[in-house]
């Protein structure tokens, strides 16, 4: 479903990953916009990463040192999000087509269940154009929502267990929708793996987690969306806990394994979904591909970002802001 006049941007397709939840890829409709920003992509400025939000003095200051002397910013920085400007389109008629493919990207709306398998999803644009695209769309989202903290695409860190493999979780960053797209797969390590959030809940009870920890982290589910709310939900199963053996393996046991190849991927709500992934040795790939594994970005659609605009008032009438109660 989709709430403008163009056609939707992603359509049912065939599943061809043998997971069982609906597949999707970009529609026909918009395949040959997708070459022809392929196409531009050479005469494209670099993908930039950025802070969606200023940076106090001192860390700026810490971040252009560091990037002088290593090309990176040091650190993991959670407010960081590739970015490419809407203008790095530089024809105007195809920019103009581009934005119109980002508004139905912004309108659509996954189907019930709240979950679907991406495929097929670099076959136009490029095998090498995943990033443009992504940050891309990130600039042209957060344009069209007004607010730089409604799609973050951040970049991949260097998160996990010491295996590589990730515990199932949920963001819980500002935007709700999680679209990642595979640029680099490992065979038979690193796949994703999905668990509605439904599931979670009885599991968790079952695995020992107190009704207290799991209020908690219902609290976090609804307020996230207000700030990051990553540690309050996750912290509650992973903490150091006695329960946190129990419920990490019972929740990864419990949960659909996606088994990922290059321009597959997952779109779904990070609220009604947890995701994690598999063992990924170390030397799975090498360390300049790190972050070039999965290309993701968060953002709330055309409804969401309507809710997120109404609570953004009310923080500010109780002085409050989006990031007033980040760590
Ligand atoms: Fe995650």
């Amino acid at each position: 479903m989709t709430l403008t006049s163009l056609p939707p941007v992603l359509t049912p397709v065939e599943a061809d990953t043998g997971v069982d939840l609906p597949h999707a890829s970009w529609a026909a409709e918009w395949r040959p916009l997708l070459r022809r920003f392929g196409a531009e992509v050479p005469k494209m400025k670099p993908v930039q990463r950025v802070s969606y939000e200023p940076l106090p003095l001192r860390m700026r200051a810490r971040v252009a040192w560091s990037k002088l002397k290593t090309g990176h910013e040091g650190r993991t920085l959670f407010t960081f999000t590739w970015h490419l400007p809407v203008s790095a389109v530089r024809d105007s008629g195809l920019r103009r087509e581009m934005l119109q493919f980002a508004e139905s990207f912004y309108n659509y709306e996954l189907p019930s269940g709240d979950a679907v398998i991406l495929t097929r999803m670099l076959d136009d644009v490029g095998l090498d154009n995943g990033l443009p695209l992504i940050a891309w769309l990130r600039a042209a989202v957060a344009q069209m929502a007004g607010e730089e903290s409604s799609a973050i695409a951040a970049p991949t860190g260097q998160s996990g267990a010491g295996d590589g493999s990730f515990s199932m979780h949920s963001d819980m960053w500002i935007p709700a929708l999680l679209f990642n797209v595979f640029n680099h797969a490992v065979p038979s390590q690193g796949a994703s793996l999905l668990l509605p959030m439904d599931d979670m809940w009885e599991i968790a009870a079952q695995s020992g987690v107190p009704e207290d920890a799991r209020q908690k982290m219902e609290a976090a589910r609804v307020e996230a969306g207000e700030c990051d709310y990553f540690s309050q939900f996750n912290n509650s199963l992973y903490g150091n806990h006695p329960w946190t053996p129990e419920v990490t393996r019972a929740l990864s046991a419990a949960a659909i394994e996606v088994p990922m190849a290059r321009g597959q991927g997952y779109f779904v709500n990070d609220r009604e979904w947890l995701h994690g992934r598999t063992v990924l040795k170390a030397d799975a790939l090498p360390a300049e591909l790190k972050e070039h594994r999965l290309y993701r970005l968060a953002y709330n659609n055309a409804r969401l970002d309507a809710g997120a605009t109404e609570r953004r008032v009310e923080w500010d009438l109780v002085g409050r802001t989006a990031a007033g109660c980040k760590t």
